[in-house]
């Protein structure tokens, strides 16, 4: 997958695996990396669908509609690509936090649906329930964070409560933060994110 890779400064600390939202870049949410820990290494991620010429991570039917079969063979593929990063880069591949926004955190949820430790951790802004109906593997202890906006038209906030309590059931230890705005990323969701990286993941 198309994508950049930087070293952080401190190789004990995790590679920050950054999606972005739709019509967004593997370099979005750099300065958010950034705002969470400038010393761990990043690995921006572009996705593999253009919509419209924007890029994102897998095809969807219409707002809000996923296409099943494009997000689970997407999925797959990005599941995959965290193994061939962390040789090509030598990172750790055990020590990742996924940091998705919007279609971002989709496939970064997605990712928590269908594998057991697919990442250390996770930090979801504003993201929606990826599948329904399904079993979600062990998730035992594994922390996630996902920011929310109580006016989000995208993800609402009863979708939003229906994933958080999908991820508990299956052990994650969810932290939710709601804002008051839509779907905007926030800089004090991002500045909460950061307090819980030092508080669950550190
Ligand atoms: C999605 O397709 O993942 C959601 O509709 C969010 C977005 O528009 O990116």
């Amino acid at each position: 997958m198309k994508h950049i890779f930087q070293q952080g400064t401190d190789q004990n600390k995790p590679t920050f695996m950054l999606l972005h939202g739709t019509g967004g870049t593997e370099n979005d949410l750099l300065p958010v990396a950034g705002m969470i820990d400038d010393s761990a290494s990043v690995l921006g991620v572009r996705g593999n669908i253009t919509e419209n010429g924007m890029p994102r991570f897998f095809k969807r039917l219409a707002e809000g509609v996923f296409d099943e079969e494009d997000l689970m063979k997407q999925t797959e593929e990005l599941y995959g690509f965290i193994d061939t990063a962390s040789a090509e880069h030598s990172f750790d591949r055990k020590n990742v936090v996924a940091v998705g926004y919007s279609n971002g955190a989709n496939i970064a949820a997605n990712l928590l649906f269908h594998y057991e430790e697919p990442v250390k951790g996770a930090v979801l802004f504003h993201p929606m329930v990826p599948r329904r109906g399904i079993q979600l593997p062990d998730l035992t202890g594994l922390p996630v964070f996902i920011g929310a906006g109580k006016n989000d038209p995208i993800c609402r906030p009863e979708e939003t409560e229906e994933l958080a309590k999908m991820l508990e059931a299956a052990g994650a230890e969810v932290t939710l933060h709601w804002e008051d705005g839509g779907h905007q990323l926030t800089r004090e969701e991002v500045e909460q994110a950061a307090a819980w990286y030092q508080r669950s993941v550190l």
